[in-house]
């Protein structure tokens, strides 16, 4: 498998509920090295820009309110087949659907609040790590 690097979010919900450090233990456990990592609260225009994407959904006003409604912890995280790996910890999108002991099982309270954000493909780990970190940032380890 191939060393990757995908992006991260403790989202407002589960910062709020202080478990960043859970939350890192698991990434830490399952293999995957922190490389960057800050703490942010996010503008409105950058919440908008992250999820563009969704922009036409009809959850997208909610999900942006949601989403600057306190701080976030953001980081990029390095290792084999790191997207999947940040996807299988995190569990699925709705925590009623999250296999048991993933993040959004453990941590999250809805689909609307659930915890964590991650990439979902390659490609978009690529395009959401230069939306948040330089590259002079993102630490080889
Ligand atoms: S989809 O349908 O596959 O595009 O959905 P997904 O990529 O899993 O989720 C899109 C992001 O929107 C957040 N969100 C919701 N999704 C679906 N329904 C509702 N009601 C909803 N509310 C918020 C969801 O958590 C995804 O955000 P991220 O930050 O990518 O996890």
């Amino acid at each position: 498998m191939a060393l990757e690097r995908t992006l991260s979010i403790i989202k407002p919900d589960a910062v709020a509920k202080n478990v960043i450090g859970e939350i890192y233990t698991r990434f830490e456990k399952a293999g995957l090295k922190v490389v960057a990592s800050k703490m942010k609260q996010l503008s409105k225009q950058e919440a908008e820009g992250f999820y563009a994407v969704h922009r036409e959904r009809p959850f997208f006003n909610a999900l942006v309110e949601f989403m600057i409604s306190g701080p976030v912890m953001i980081q990029v995280l390095e290792g084999e087949g790191a997207v999947l790996k940040n996807r299988d910890l995190m569990g699925a999108t709705n925590p009623k659907d999250a296999a048991p002991g993933t993040i959004r099982a453990d941590f999250a309270d809805s689909i609307d609040a659930n915890a964590v954000h991650g990439s979902d493909s390659l490609e978009n780990a690529a395009i959401e790590v230069a939306y948040f970190f330089p590259a002079t940032d993102v630490y080889a380890r």
